[in-house]
């Protein structure tokens, strides 16, 4: 009994060993260790031997049996690892195959504009200042002669976030930041892009929308070197054919304040929905910075004079592009974004 064990062992090894493929592993699995396979034949001739012999066969019919499991999960390992090898040599990489596409994000619309305005300003000179979202109710308004009880407060809808702190209602809080941390009587040529907060909102109100700032201190500086700029301005941005009419308005810290509008660039000034038929679009306030704003940042209104003028970049995007509702510029709407 013990032979016909070695040899059931040896024939189940080399069978193994020349095995091809995992479905001949599957036979042999069956042919030796199945419920009728050869091994198990043998093991239940068992019985039939002595209390001696019994313990000696079943330790060698027991390693015969771990050999051949053994040997078959190396073997089924092995042809495995093979079979993979030759399917990804059948299938290959095909590098005519067009690949992945990466998407490319692109600029917003808002920005597209802004440093459209900064690229205008940086070439006449002024350079780019910043401030505060959070700001004083002594910048936002005190500073820009617009005193607590002051009517044109109410212009701008606020959110206060306590007595003393807001969240500016516009940039002009940077044109005295800016002053301030200037050695008084040098010229400041700045533009001021940044959020602004308001409580408003509908088609054309965001509560949270932009603006630029420009601020020009020197000495000399004249109501025609506004018209001036903000003509070059217009042209640069609206095009070569755009006219600028400035409009008497009134704002707290210019003296005097203008208003300004340009052709209508749907109509060309014709008149027509977009512009109510006037053939005009208001497009910035502006006007000579008013000599106690002026004092108050530390700046001798006797010896410089100096304009500024505040417009809004969502309107400005609005009329360039056509777009009819400011919304969507806050929507994230892929279908809007991939338009720029
Ligand atoms: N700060 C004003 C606003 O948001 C706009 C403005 C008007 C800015 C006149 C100026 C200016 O600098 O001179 O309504």
């Amino acid at each position: 009994m013990e032979e016909k064990l070695r040899r059931i062992g040896a024939d189940a090894l080399r069978e193994l060993s020349n095995a091809g493929t995992l479905e001949d592993l599957n036979e042999l699995r069956v042919k030796y260790l199945g419920k009728k396979g050869e091994l198990t034949q043998v093991m239940r001739g068992m019985g039939a031997l002595s209390a001696e012999e019994r313990p000696l066969i079943g330790q060698i019919a027991n390693e015969v049996r771990s050999l051949i499991e053994k040997e078959l999960t190396t073997r089924t390992a092995a042809l495995k690892e093979v079979a993979r090898e030759q399917r990804l040599r059948e299938e290959g990489i095909d590098v005519t195959l067009p690949g992945s596409p990466l998407l490319r994000g692109g600029k917003h619309p808002l920005t597209i504009v802004t440093e459209e305005i900064q690229k205008f300003f940086l070439g006449l000179g002024y350079s780019i200042a910043e401030g505060p979202e959070i700001e004083t109710d002594y910048y936002n308004f005190e500073a820009l002669n617009l005193p607590k009880d002051h009517p044109a407060r109410d212009m701008q809808d606020t959110f206060f976030i306590s007595d003393d702190t807001l969240l500016r209602t516009h940039t002009s809080p940077v044109q005295v930041r800016t002053m301030e941390k200037t050695v008084p009587g040098l010229p400041v040529k700045v533009i001021v892009p940044g959020k602004v907060y308001r409580r408003d909102d509908d088609a054309t109100h965001s509560p949270m929308f932009n603006q630029v700032e420009g601020l020009a201190i020197d000495r000399r500086i004249t109501f025609s070197d506004l018209k001036g700029t903000l003509d070059l301005f217009m042209r640069d941005i609206f095009g070569p054919k755009t006219k600028t009419r400035f409009r008497p308005s009134y704002f707290p810290f210019t003296e005097p304040s203008a208003e300004v509008d340009i052709s209508c660039v749907m109509c060309g000034g014709k008149g027509c929905r977009v512009c109510s038929h006037t053939g005009w679009l208001e497009i910035l306030g502006s006007g000579m910075v008013h000599p106690r704003v002026l004092e108050v940042s530390g700046y001798n209104s006797e010896e410089v004079t100096g304009f500024a003028f505040g417009l809004g970049v969502e309107r400005i995007t609005m009329l360039k592009y056509g777009i009819d509702d400011l919304r969507i510029l806050f929507e994230n709407d892929l279908r809007f974004l991939q338009q720029f």
